[in-house]
């Protein structure tokens, strides 16, 4: 562990709202060889060194549970540094004194709000003959308010450029944590793209909207020649209305605004410690006439380097790839988030499970899901019971059945795609204490009954006025139950661990579930049934679901719970065209419905927008929730057949089983793993099916029946 020299500083007074910033001046007559800047903050900050950022990280130091783990940055700022310096850290609340969750005042938040900002580091500096130096944060620094009056996760950011700072006072000590400080664990969140404005316009209401043609997570950045004083005033949303006027009634309290107070001439802002979910941008009040040039979306989120990609040849299911990459980069601002723009973005532990394998094979997930993770094991409750949501902001909530075994999916995960066993050592007591939090709850021995759950969550069977569908909340939480006992029995053999007393556990479940559910009654029981092999005659079952879809009219009527499971279950079980043609309805309820009505990122509901352009509710209506976007897996694993093997995680060795549909002439899915790149293709020709197979490692390539072995290298076959 770290020692420290530094001292945890804030301003004397409370400055309320106002940002204060912190500065430190000092000079160097001998020359440096190495500068290294350790710097964290109980809220969000951001450091200049003489004028330049120490580093690309913003919203440092991120969101963990910070009760327990904050986690501090590392800078090299030996290229910073001058004779004269001068280092200046400006301090927001950042999630750690935010109002989450919006929608509640609940205790914790209260006690959340109540709590005071303040920052801690350490500048190292190692001169060139060979004396050392640490200059920590103390009293001897100074603060003052910044031109920052105003900034929080959910409202957004008050900037005054017009202020000059002034007033330096020296900050105050106080006692900070220490035992909980952690390096850096996670991927820092950056400015990853930049996407400048399409149009500006005005809309029937006469408001003017710059609108950036693809809805992103991040800030506007805009340059304006301005007279000081003058106003800028800024709304954020995703969608326009049914008349094509501006609309943000879904972001429900979240005031998500920036306004601006101009300096004199030409400048630049964006905000800087606070960020937005948006396509449109309203101006209320903006000087001048503006033009899309002055604008741009600075799209922020979690340094993933890309690894997935997906193409075909319907562009409305290009689309819906584009819509799902996008959906994952809008909530991958350090924590796996449900929604990026209302009054919500918290870390829920359903739709993170939901998602998980798709993240894995789109992007290079591993860090960004294990710092997670560790947050997980950390808030898990003594009784074992996992949050509905990680960073644990409503503490209160009941521990769900599908949103709880995050605590064992994830990790599993994790180590199938990244064969990384750390995972499941690190998690692998949170993994048995979430199913012995389960053994302690329910009402009936080896099932799960009780308890309050999310059930199905939005699936469309659910009863007129329902958020939850109509599958069974016991036959949910007792399904999971198994499948989480599963995977603690596999990790626990993987470390050498004996788990023999949840192998009696599983197999009772497995008895107890078979004589107690005999029929199935929803999509989503027949789903969860076969998938998590419960089901005793899984092709039975499967046929049985197949014809239930085609009597409810070749439609979905599943949720969270049953969506990312439905297409697997039918191209294992013979019907691949029926899953095709899921994945290519373009009618309500269907993945490209959405995209039919312009979306650029996944939904939150099927009918977001409706047929006749009404919104399906101001109450719960993201346009950027990823969990239905986890149709990707299907379409990596089975469409274009790529298969990592539990007996050889990480892509050691492959499976390639394309499953290939006269719906489309070609598909194509590469990933890029940690053995090398992976690439399944295949194009309808005249005479038949060509495949084009990319492999880094011995694989077994499964065509038209016939089982192939390869080595690593590019293969042609035909079907
Ligand atoms: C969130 C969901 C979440 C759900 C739990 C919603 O408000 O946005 O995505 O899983 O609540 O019920």
């Amino acid at each position: 562990m770290k020692e420290w020299n530094g001292k945890w500083i804030r301003p004397k007074e409370d400055m309320g709202d106002v940002c204060p910033v912190f500065q430190k001046k000092w000079k160097t007559d001998k020359t440096v060889k190495k500068a290294e800047l350790y710097l964290t903050a109980l809220g969000v900050y951001e450091a200049k060194l003489n004028g330049k950022p120490v580093g690309e990280f913003v919203l440092a130091p991120g969101w963990t549970t910070y009760e327990k783990r904050l986690q501090y940055q590392r800078y090299d700022v030996t290229g910073l540094l001058k004779e004269e310096n001068e280092l200046d850290v400006i301090l927001g609340k950042g999630w750690y004194s935010s109002q989450m969750p919006g929608w509640m005042v609940t205790e914790d938040r209260k006690r959340r709000t109540a709590r005071r900002t303040g920052i801690l580091g350490e500048l190292h500096l190692a001169y060139e003959d060979g004396t050392e130096e640490v200059l920590p944060t103390d009293g001897s620094w100074n603060c003052a308010k910044s031109q920052i009056l105003f900034s929080e996760i959910y409202d957004g950011e008050t900037c005054d450029a017009s202020y000059l700072i002034k007033d330096w006072e020296a900050a105050a000590e106080f006692d900070g944590p220490y035992e909980i400080l952690i390096p850096q664990e996670g991927e820092e969140i950056r400015e990853m793209e930049r996407v400048a404005a399409k149009s500006v316009f005005v809309t029937p209401a006469g408001e003017t909207l710059v609108d950036f043609g693809q809805e992103v997570t991040g800030y506007v950045e805009f340059t304006v020649d301005a007279k000081k004083g003058d106003k800028i005033t800024i709304l954020h949303g995703e969608v326009l209305d049914q008349k094509g006027n501006f609309y943000n009634a879904n972001y429900r309290s979240a005031k998500a605004e920036i306004h601006y107070t101009c300096a004199d001439g030409v400048q630049t802002w964006h905000p800087q410690l606070t960020f937005f979910g948006f396509r449109y941008i309203k101006l209320e009040e903006f000087p001048g006439e503006a033009k899309p040039e002055q604008f741009t979306a600075i799209v922020v989120y979690s340094n993933i380097k890309k690894t997935g990609e997906l193409r075909c040849s319907n562009p409305d299911l290009n689309q819906l790839f584009s819509n799902i990459f996008w959906g994952q980069k809008g909530n991958f601002v350090d924590v796996p988030t449900d929604c990026p723009q209302r009054d919500e973005r918290l870390g829920w532990t359903g739709d993170a499970q939901v998602f998980i394998k798709t993240a894995s094979y789109n992007y290079d997930t591993q860090k960004f899901y294990k710092k997670w993770l560790h947050d997980l094991a950390a808030e898990q409750r003594p009784d074992g019971a996992v949050g509905q949501v990680i960073p644990d902001y409503l503490p209160e909530g009941a521990p769900s059945a599908a949103w709880g075994d995050a605590a064992a999916i994830c990790p599993w995960q994790v180590y199938l795609t990244y064969g990384d066993k750390e995972v499941l050592a690190d998690q692998f007591d949170s993994m048995k204490k979430w199913v012995d939090y389960i053994t302690g709850a329910t009402k009936d021995t080896y099932l799960w009954t009780g308890g309050e759950h999310f059930g199905d969550w939005l699936g469309l069977d659910a009863p007129s006025g329902s958020y939850k569908g109509s599958t069974r909340e016991d036959f949910i939480a007792s399904a999971f139950y198994a499948y989480s006992t599963s995977l603690v029995i596999k990790a626990g053999k993987i470390l050498g661990e004996d788990v023999a007393k949840y192998e009696e556990l599983y197999r009772n479940i497995l008895s107890t579930f078979r004589k107690t559910y005999t029929d199935y009654r929803t999509q989503t029981e027949y789903i969860l049934a076969i998938w998590f092999d419960l089901a005793e005659d899984p092709q039975k079952c499967a046929d049985a679901l197949a014809a239930m879809i085609e009597k409810d009219g070749s439609q979905m009527r599943t949720g969270f719970v049953g969506t990312p499971y439905i297409l697997h279950v039918l191209s294992h079980y013979g019907y691949t065209e029926l899953a095709y043609k899921l994945l290519l309805r373009k009618e309500y309820p269907s993945w490209l419905y959405a995209v039919d009505k312009g979306a650029t990122t996944i939904w939150e509901h099927w009918d977001g927008i409706m047929e006749n352009g009404e919104f399906w509710s101001t109450d719960m209506n993201s346009f950027n929730h990823y969990a239905y976007g986890a149709v990707a897996d299907w379409v990596y694993e089975e469409a274009a057949g790529i298969h990592v093997l539990e007996e050889a995680p990480g892509f050691e060795k492959i499976r390639i089983q394309p499953k290939a549909s006269k719906a489309l002439d070609w598909l194509e899915a590469s990933i890029e793993t940690r053995k090398g790149l992976v690439k399944s293709r295949w194009t309808w020709q005249e005479d038949g099916i060509k495949y084009e197979i990319t492999t880094p490692v011995d694989t077994t390539i499964v065509i038209g029946g016939r089982e192939m072995e390869v080595r690593p290298g590019c293969y042609t076959f035909w079907g």
